[in-house]
């Protein structure tokens, strides 16, 4: 095949890292197998288990082309562990080791540094699973099931990623992470998920829709990261993971744009231009711009803190070492080392925000977390051209970063949607103005009924503008009883 590394799908993990002439290894994942089927079965996809689902498998892992649809029973799917092609004498591309070959073997001296970078991506990949399992019982349409069953199964996959580099290269250390990794679980008080986002609840399929176009892209950029790394097998992985992240992004973007379209055409047929007209706009069995923005205000903010400290020692030993780079290392043309520059940092100071220059290598979060916010408001763009498009007078706008953090310098202030720093009194009055209320959740669970007919939608979303694989609209990406 033109990627010159054939998937083997004879065994039970399909593959293409040679896993049939790795005994050791293999024997490791065989032994953690069961496991990880079991986790699936319980903290999983909650209802149509063992239905056949429309689902893309991956077939190769060149940039195009590797996907086979068809239909799958989700415990049947074949998670397999999958590197993108090497590149041929790839060096290290940054850090204290730039231009050295890059590694094909944990170097001694950064082992605990990078098991705890797996370990900590690695976790929030079942964890996402887990929050998303309830979702089945109350999906908008057959289509919109099917997305969700295709990212669940993908995350799980990427879960297997993080676990065959834990077991391949951190041998008994490892086997036990990846045991750890099935059982911690989202939510739960004595045994949490590592990261605050992937503890939250995801109770309806808006929440869904922003959980993957805000939290997936930290995934996307947090992967983007490790994908620079000078440790090759780290870098092969999550450069293949991005492929497969690319969908879970584009599955919240038009899920909100769809939620969008579908409140501005039943404004539009009613008559209504006045989009803070919120009962009226209800009454129509739509979702009311307002409580759109607050949604996204809260999963913006909730997503930032996964950046960590603005300041951070342990992202700089990690550039240092050469584990994990910045956004697209391989386009900038700085020197790449970082050693005399400066990055501007904004951080509260007697009441204001001021910005302040503060060495580059402890600044690689905010950078990173500054990329983000980039992307999202590109996204956000998008949805806002809907607005313009059916004629309705409204834009998302994503709130200043200061706002809802409870990470970083940003935590010790209560900070507006517009970045004014306000007393507590002040930020809690105007609360319900800026996040969901009570109401605002009770209102959106109130429409969260299931569609299960071929072709048909949840009154408050619109029929997406092309099916998966180009299937017709009416076509049944899941048979329920099948
Ligand atoms: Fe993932
Ligand atoms: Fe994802």
């Amino acid at each position: 095949m033109p990627d010159g590394i054939a998937i083997d799908y004879d065994g039970l993990i399909p593959n293409n890292v040679g896993l049939a002439d790795d005994p050791r290894v293999c024997k490791a994942l065989e032994t953690w197998y069961p496991g990880y089927i079991d986790w699936w079965k319980t903290m999983g996809p909650a209802l149509f288990k063992n239905d056949p689902v429309f689902l893309r498998t991956a077939v190769g892992v060149g940039s195009d082309n590797w996907a086979k649809f068809d239909f799958v029973r989700m415990p049947e799917f074949r998670w397999g562990i999958l590197l993108a092609p090497a590149i041929e004498n790839r060096v290290i591309p940054f850090g204290a080791h730039k231009g050295e070959p890059a590694w094909q073997e944990v170097p001694g001296e950064y082992r605990a540094m990078l098991r705890r970078l797996l370990v900590i991506q690695g976790d929030t990949e079942p964890a996402s699973v887990e929050q998303q399992r309830h979702l089945g019982a109350t999906a908008p349409s057959l289509y919109d099931l099917r997305n969700l069953f295709q990212v669940n199964v993908e995350e799980g996959r990427h879960l297997w990623a993080m676990v065959y580099l834990l077991q391949k290269y951190f041998g008994r250390d490892g086997r036990e992470e990846a045991e750890e990794l099935l059982r911690r679980r989202s939510g739960d008080t004595d045994s949490p998920r590592m990261l605050g986002a992937f503890n939250e609840r995801t109770p309806d399929w808006l929440s869904f829709f922003m959980f993957t176009f805000f939290t997936d892209r930290d995934g996307k950029m947090q992967l983007a990261a490790l994908a620079q790394s000078g440790f090759d097998p780290l870098s092969r992985t999550c450069r293949f993971m991005l492929t497969e992240e690319a969908h879970h992004m584009f599955v919240g973007e038009t899920g909100v744009a769809r939620t969008i379209q579908r409140t501005c055409e039943a404004m539009r047929a009613a008559g209504i231009s006045d989009p803070y007209d919120i009962e009226r706009v209800r009454a129509l069995g739509v979702i009311d711009l307002p409580t759109l923005q607050k949604k996204a205000n809260l999963h913006f903010s909730l997503t930032l803190d996964l950046f960590g400290n603005e300041i951070s020692t342990n992202a700089a030993n990690a550039f240092n070492a050469g584990l994990k780079g910045r956004y697209q290392e391989d386009r900038l043309t700085d020197d790449h080392q970082l050693i005399h520059d400066t990055y501007p940092v904004p951080r509260p100071r007697d009441g204001v925000l001021v910005t302040e220059a503060v060495p580059a290598l402890s600044a690689l979060n905010i950078r990173l977390r500054d990329d983000y916010v980039a992307d999202a408001a590109a996204g956000v763009n998008r949805w806002n051209r809907v607005f313009a498009q059916t004629g309705i007078d409204f834009r998302i706008i994503l709130p200043h970063v200061a706002f809802n953090r409870r990470i970083g310098e940003f935590s010790a202030v209560h900070a507006d949607t517009e970045g004014h720093v306000v007393s507590r009194e002040d930020w809690e009055q105007r609360r319900e103005s800026m996040l969901p209320s009570a109401e605002d959740n009770l209102f959106i669970a109130s429409l969260m009924r299931p569609v299960r007919e071929r072709g048909a939608f949840a009154s408050w979303i619109a029929p997406p503008r092309h099916g998966i694989d180009n299937q017709p609209g009416d076509f049944e990406y899941v048979k329920i009883d099948g």
